[in-house]
């Protein structure tokens, strides 16, 4: 790979439940796979409502047997994550939809990537927003989104295999 970091930032409305667990998942297989100097992990939410705030207690209590420690702080997308960030995920197809309002340029709305493809699973497509719901909520977040970061991680560095 480049010297270059591969930019990914997760997104999903508050961002306190599914894409601050979406970095943690990431963050860790890159390290895993030693790649820890080739990823730059973020994750925002488009609204700012809950700014500041760490994850919600609920989704850490959920990461934390998995091994995952939340300790990012909820931000709200901005105008410079479209320069900064390679890729940008969207958890779910009304977050996918937002993003596109916010894009600049085309160039900018390529950089965005529903994570429904990245996920095989029987009757999800997205990651649905767990905070109305109960504990299954919050595993059904970890289970797809450890199926999902994994697949999109394997792509990412076949892709960079390529262009080797
Ligand atoms: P998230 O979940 O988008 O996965 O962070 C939500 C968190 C907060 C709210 C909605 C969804 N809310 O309405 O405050």
């Amino acid at each position: 790979m480049s010297n270059e970091k591969f930019k990914i930032l997760f997104v999903c409305l508050g961002n306190i439940c599914r894409s601050p667990a979406a970095q943690a998942v990431m963050q860790r297989l890159v390290d895993e796979h030693g790649l820890t100097d080739q990823f730059a992990i973020d994750s925002a939410g488009i609204s700012g409502y809950h700014c500041g705030d760490l994850p919600d207690r609920r989704m850490r209590v959920h990461a934390r047997p998995r091994g995952y420690e939340l300790t990012h702080r909820s931000r709200p997308v901005e105008r410079a994550d479209f320069e900064e960030f390679d890729l940008i995920i969207a958890m779910d197809a009304s977050n996918a939809s937002d993003l596109r309002e916010l894009a600049a340029t085309p160039d900018e709305v390529l950089k965005i990537e529903l994570i429904g493809p990245y996920i095989h699973h029987p009757h999800y497509d997205y990651v649905p927003d767990p905070y109305y719901e109960g504990s299954e909520g919050f595993e059904l977040v970890l289970d797809l989104l450890e199926e999902a970061c994994n697949n999109l991680l394997d792509k990412l560095i076949e892709k960079t295999n390529k262009t080797k």
